[in-house]
């Protein structure tokens, strides 16, 4: 259903790990769309990850980078503006936070962990902007993403402290796509996702009933990680070109259900 909506567009993927990844899908339907893309990962999934595979299928360049350092985002821009010259959109999905690994309960975080998931899931969107405005890199109406999730608005008592992290992420979103859109006419958007089966998803405690839960809440059902690509392109193309420091809801009408009939009648 390709349709050319990227056509002649550069983008920088940074968070395609496997086939499951978000960022796997949008990469895949930004080159099925037209754009050329540079996919980034950390060093360490790129070493444990698939994203060679995907590099392959879409004919793209892959740069080590650690989101967090301002040394390896410089160099992963070096060689964007070396092949591609100015971009036009860019995919920030990224998450990690070691309490959740190491499954310290909220009432226990270990606050070393703490900024380490502030640094690389939401401090990490505003270096890569702050690298990217510096340099002037971005191209007039170009889309810059976050990807996050309405525990940055309600309680979801598993997922610990990546709630205060996704609302980073979005305050980041909104305030730097004020100062990106006074200068390059850039839109910077946050897209909050249903749960989706993933790495990154499937390691929040309580995953699947969370992923039934939202079934059962959803008038239209979970949106896919395919079906949160497809949104994502339409928000990187010329057609939303004045959407922007806004948090986006692509979870099938969730977030404004209160409760479901399928819900009452599971209890
Ligand atoms: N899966 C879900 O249920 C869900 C729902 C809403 C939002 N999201 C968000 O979507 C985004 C993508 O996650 P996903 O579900 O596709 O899982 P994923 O595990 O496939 O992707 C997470 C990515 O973050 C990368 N990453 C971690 N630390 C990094 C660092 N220091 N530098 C660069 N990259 C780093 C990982 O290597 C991985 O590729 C995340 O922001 C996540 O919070 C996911």
């Amino acid at each position: 259903m390709a349709k050319g909506l990227l056509e002649g567009k550069k983008g920088i993927i940074f968070g395609a790990l496997d086939e499951l990844s978000i960022a796997w899908k949008i990469a895949e339907k930004a080159h099925e769309e037209g754009a050329s893309v540079l996919l980034t990962n950390a060093p360490v999934a790129l070493r444990m990850g698939k994203i060679n595979e995907l590099g392959e299928k879409i004919n793209a360049k892959i740069i080590a980078a650690d989101a967090t350092s301002m040394d390896d985002i410089n160099a992963l821009l070096d060689v964007a503006e070396a092949d591609f010259g100015k971009i036009d959109f860019v995919l920030h999905s990224i998450g990690m936070s070691p309490n959740v690994r190491k499954k310290r309960e909220y009432t226990n975080l270990n606050y070393d962990w703490l900024v380490k998931t502030y640094d690389v899931s939401a401090m990490s969107f505003h270096k890569v902007m702050q690298v990217l405005y510096q340099r002037d890199l971005m191209n007039e109406w170009g889309s810059i993403l976050g990807l996050s999730y309405i525990a940055a608005q309600r309680t979801f008592s598993e997922y610990n402290d990546m709630a205060e992290a996704k609302a980073l992420l979005e305050s980041i979103a909104r305030s730097f796509g004020y100062h990106f859109g006074k200068k390059n006419k850039v839109r910077v958007n946050t897209v909050s996702q249903s749960p989706t089966p993933t790495t990154a998803g499937t390691g929040v405690s309580g995953f699947d009933k969370m992923l039934t839960y939202g079934e059962k809440m959803s008038p239209l059902g979970n949106a896919s990680a395919d079906e949160c690509a497809d949104y994502c392109i339409t928000l990187f193309s010329d057609y939303t070109k004045k959407v922007t420091m806004q948090n986006l809801f692509h979870d099938g009408g969730f977030s404004s259900v209160g409760i479901s009939a399928d819900v009452l009648e599971d209890l």
